[in-house]
């Protein structure tokens, strides 16, 4: 047992460092960032808490087993093997899919042995975080558990440790019980049952929120059999860091060089993702594509802004995803490129620095997601816009719940729909554009990381 443990614990797959091995063998450390950090960061080093991660790479094992570390952060070095299986195997490619809602039915999924063997690693790797946090948690503390890799744990962890205030909170949408029910019956009965064994589970919007109480009715019966309480914790864009951080001189410095690649005169449609598959990126390329061509008099005169950034490039489908971002933007380009106009402008190497700048110049940002559990870029660009922004905004994102009055509303299938309302942002008068774009920055800020946070604790102690 820990000498000192700890009253508030976090648990989650990526934790807030990673660790890389330079060639000399020098560790070197990076912090993130995200709504989890700066909602941590509310409550002080004083309150004794501790982030339980795992390690995800080389330089995070070989940091671990230096005892290199940073104090309130446990990294668990789960074998590479195991952590393969369960994060890239099972989160990734099947409960990610679930959420998400992305299979290509006709051929996917085909639950086999492989997913059985897989599964296994899955369950060992939840194992080891429920091992640490009963080991790490003071009697009675609360212990708040994140996302669909860790689903098992609060059950886990229960069961070693009644004594414990345990909370799950999934940042994915959820899917219907129609889509969820895919799953092996004894697999999805596992999962539910997983986070049923929290006192209380949380989800971003009452949409998923609904779509969990949903499931475990078809799935487990009528009524909740734990009495786990569920709770809605829509959370919000960080307005006083992102005001800041956007104005610093690196931000100004990548301004400078997108109005230059986008050409003076003309208006920006940006886009900000990770390339996943659930952003729809190529979708939103081809209402680009639709628009030039439906409405002739925006050539030379609009350039779409894409900044797609790479994300789980172990996965075949994530690399075949990107590279056809890459191609479509290359064939708008060839297409429709004059010799002082690019059409699209792509970037696809993440610098934040360029995504804030990116936000403070867009004319219209595109969020167009399959499904999302939030959407973080349709409430920050609202708050850093310069000179106000429309919000092209899929209704299958969490963020719609609360920025959908103020914004233009699509279908992400539509790209005919969507094409028209790139159109109609564009041509949104400035003064109307500035008005929304202040009561979206007044929605997308109600609740920061903080109080997020904090609302939690909270709530897990009524
Ligand atoms: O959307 C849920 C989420 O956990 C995000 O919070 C996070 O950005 C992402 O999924 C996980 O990404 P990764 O696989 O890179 O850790």
């Amino acid at each position: 047992m820990a000498s000192t443990q700890a009253q508030i614990l976090v648990a989650s797959n990526r934790g807030p460092i990673s660790y890389t091995l330079d060639e000399k063998g020098t560790l070197k450390a990076k912090r993130g960032g995200g709504g989890l950090v700066s909602g941590l960061s509310a409550i002080g080093p004083e309150a004794g808490a501790l982030w339980v991660c795992s390690a995800l790479g080389d330089g995070d094992r070989e940091a671990v087993r230096r005892g290199v570390g940073e104090e309130g952060v446990r990294m668990l070095d789960i074998p590479a093997d195991v952590h393969e299986d369960a994060y890239n195997g099972i989160a990734n490619s099947v409960l990610w899919f679930v959420s998400h809602m992305l299979y290509q039915t006709p051929l996917e999924p085909a639950f086999d042995a492989e997913f059985r063997r897989q599964w296994a690693s899955f369950e060992t790797y939840n194992r080891a975080f429920a091992d640490a946090l009963a080991e790490e948690a003071a009697q009675g503390a609360a212990v708040l558990v994140q996302d669909y890799h860790l689903t098992l744990v609060p059950r886990m962890l229960r069961e070693l440790r009644p004594d414990l205030r345990i909370g799950h909170f999934s940042h994915t949408p959820w899917a219907p019980p129609e889509y969820f029910r895919m799953l092996p019956d004894d697999i999805a009965a596992q999962l539910l049952g997983g986070i049923l064994g929290a006192d209380r589970a949380a989800f971003l919007t009452q949409r998923w929120a609904d779509a969990f109480t949903d499931c475990c009715h078809a799935v487990l019966g009528p009524g909740i059999p734990s009495g786990t309480r569920i709770g809605v914790h829509g959370l919000g864009a960080d307005a006083d860091f992102l005001r800041k951080r956007s104005h610093e001189a690196d931000v100004n410095e990548r301004i400078v060089a997108l109005r230059e690649q986008i050409g003076a005169g003309r208006k920006a449609i940006v886009r900000v993702d990770r390339t996943e598959l659930s952003k729809n990126i190529v979708r939103g390329l081809l209402a680009y594509r639709q628009l030039l061509e439906d409405q002739p008099s925006w050539r030379e005169r609009v350039v779409h802004v894409a900044l797609a950034y790479p994300s789980r490039q172990d996965l075949a489908v994530y690399r075949d995803y990107m590279a056809e971002v890459q191609r479509l933007a290359d064939e708008i380009n060839s297409q429709y490129g004059t010799p002082g106009w690019t059409p699209v402008v792509l970037h696809l190497k993440d610098d934040f620095a360029r995504s804030l700048a990116a936000y403070r110049l867009a004319d219209v940002a595109l969020v167009n997601p399959i499904r999302d559990g939030m959407n973080l870029v349709a409430k920050e660009v609202p708050v850093v816009s310069d000179e106000g922004c429309a919000l092209v905004l899929s209704r299958e994102a969490g963020a719609y719940e609360e920025l959908g009055e103020d914004a233009i509303v699509v279908n992400p299938y539509d790209v005919s729909g969507t094409a028209r309302a790139l159109h109609e942002a564009l041509s949104m008068p400035l003064d109307e554009r500035a008005e929304r774009t202040k009561r979206l920055a007044g929605a997308a800020t109600a609740l920061p990381p903080a109080q997020w946070f904090l609302d939690q604790l909270r709530a897990l102690d009524a």
